[in-house]
């Protein structure tokens, strides 16, 4: 039998707790913080069914194609390319998802800090003294600029993180992720019970599911599939690194599919409990980023038991930024241990420590480095413009067409049916169409579209 011990590399240890652990990688902050946000910028029920639209023909493929792609060579993104083309250009797309891993955990960091600072500031109160999201939001700048309290909490997020997947796969991550990933529905639930019970709610839930389509711009397309991918960890190999930890047995599409809707029925929900409670409270939900932070604070403060649904508001958020957290450390912690033959304990420390360094600028970008711009947007926003905007897209993009084209869907269905797992028609035909034409091309538009001014 396999342990941890005698191969640093690591294993699930059940289906489930391998499922848990790919979705605790894709429920994240981008679910919880970023999904509500955009969906209230971006017209409400419109945006939700074009994003809906992009993860079924888009990000659906792809997790598939990742998750293949990583248990047929039990390998980090670098390692996965240069096996089935070795020492070929194709290595370029792992390196470019280690890259993203490191970029993306950076920032992330940060924001998984502010969580972190958030329960906290909701334990005390202090979050709830303010009438108006105006308030709320000066108290929460004033928070984001404060060089001490931001590093911290930062510090003790990426400690977090670290301490987990120092522990491994299945002594970590998968039974950290088999606790909190449970939590969270629990957690998510009582939320919505609370916020659907508001008065005035169906205006918010009107808002957020009934579509206006003078809303849909080209525009408004990019950011759903940028989201799309953002939203289900695809991209950067992230997939392939978990399911190079999966058994020969496991049914990859089933996966896939409990997966994506996992994580598509939790931004599903958590719409449906930020938009009813925004509405209730007469507010806004075209806030932006501070939607969050700053008028769910106040939301709070207004409703019975308040402070108790905040306080576990914030724990929700930073549950889920720290399974996502540990998936973008063990991306680039797999690399060192996969390539350069590093222990465990070692890739964890260093790549931990490296990424927690590289991400000091990041979380001052708010405070004493908020003036330090270039081409008008701070160091945040630049190593998040580049990871997610970028990164994200292309390297789906180049590994769509790499399993469609170069690898070969034929060889692709061979590791999916192993074990006598099917994959028959019609949908084995549906998945080569969508993932040689369909999604490439997709892609490729929406990133010509995003470069060009
Ligand atoms: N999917 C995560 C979220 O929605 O917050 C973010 C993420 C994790 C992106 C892991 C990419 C990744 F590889």
């Amino acid at each position: 039998m396999k342990t941890e011990n005698n191969n640093q590399r690591g294993f699930w240890g059940s289906r489930l707790g391998f499922i848990l652990a790919a979705s605790g990688s894709a429920v994240g902050l981008g679910n919880i913080w970023k999904f509500p946000y955009i969906v209230g910028q971006n017209g409400g029920g419109a945006f939700v069914l074009i994003y809906l639209a992009c993860i079924l023909v888009i990000g659906t493929p792809i997790m598939l194609a990742e998750f293949t792609l990583g248990r047929k060579t039990q390998l980090n993104p670098v390692g996965a390319f240069d096996q089935i083309r070795p020492k070929s250009a194709w290595v370029g797309i792992g390196y470019m998802g280690v890259l993203a891993g490191f970029f993306i955990l950076s920032f992330y960091g940060v924001v998984g800090g502010w969580t972190f600072a958030y329960v906290v500031k909701a334990l005390t109160g202090a979050v709830l003294a303010f009438p108006s999201p105006k308030e709320a939001g000066a108290f929460f700048e004033i928070f984001i600029g404060n060089t001490g309290e931001v590093i911290f909490y930062h510090a003790l997020f990426m400690g977090t993180c670290i301490a987990i997947v120092l522990r491994g796969v299945h002594g970590g991550i998968e039974k950290a992720c088999n606790v909190l990933m449970p939590t969270l529905v629990i957690i998510l639930f009582l939320l919505m019970f609370r916020s659907l019970t508001l008065d005035g709610a169906m205006q918010g839930v009107a808002f957020y599911l009934t579509p206006d389509f003078s809303k849909i711009s080209a525009n408004v397309v990019l950011i759903a599939l940028g989201q799309a991918f953002f939203s289900l960890s695809l991209g950067m190999g992230c997939m392939i690194t978990y399911g190079g930890y999966l058994s020969q047995k496991e049914n990859l599409t089933s996966s896939t599919i409990y997966v994506v809707m996992f994580d598509t029925l939790i931004a599903l929900l958590v719409g449906m409990v930020i938009f009813p409670a925004v509405f209730a409270m007469g507010l806004e939900p075209t806030e932006g980023p501070g939607l969050v932070f700053s008028v769910l604070p106040t939301v709070f403060a207004g409703m019975p038991l308040g402070q108790g649904v905040a306080v576990i508001f914030f724990i929700l958020l930073a549950i889920a930024a720290i399974t996502s957290g540990i998936s973008l450390l063990e991306v680039v912690v797999a690399y060192f241990i996969d390539q350069l033959g590093w222990e465990r304990k070692r890739a964890v420390l260093i790549v931990g420590g490296a990424i927690f360094a590289f991400g000091v600028p990041s979380g001052l970008s708010f405070g004493i480095l908020a003036d330090v711009k270039l081409l008008g947007m701070n160091f945040f926003e630049h190593v998040d413009n580049l990871a997610s905007n970028y990164f994200l897209p292309l390297g789906g993009m180049f590994t769509a067409i790499f399993v469609g084209w170069v690898w070969g869907t034929q060889n692709a269905h061979q590791e999916i049916e192993k074990h006598e797992n099917k994959f028959g028609f019609p949908w084995a035909q549906c998945w080569e169409f969508l993932i040689r034409y369909v999604t490439p091309v997709a892609v490729g538009i929406v990133f010509v579209a995003k470069i060009l001014p």
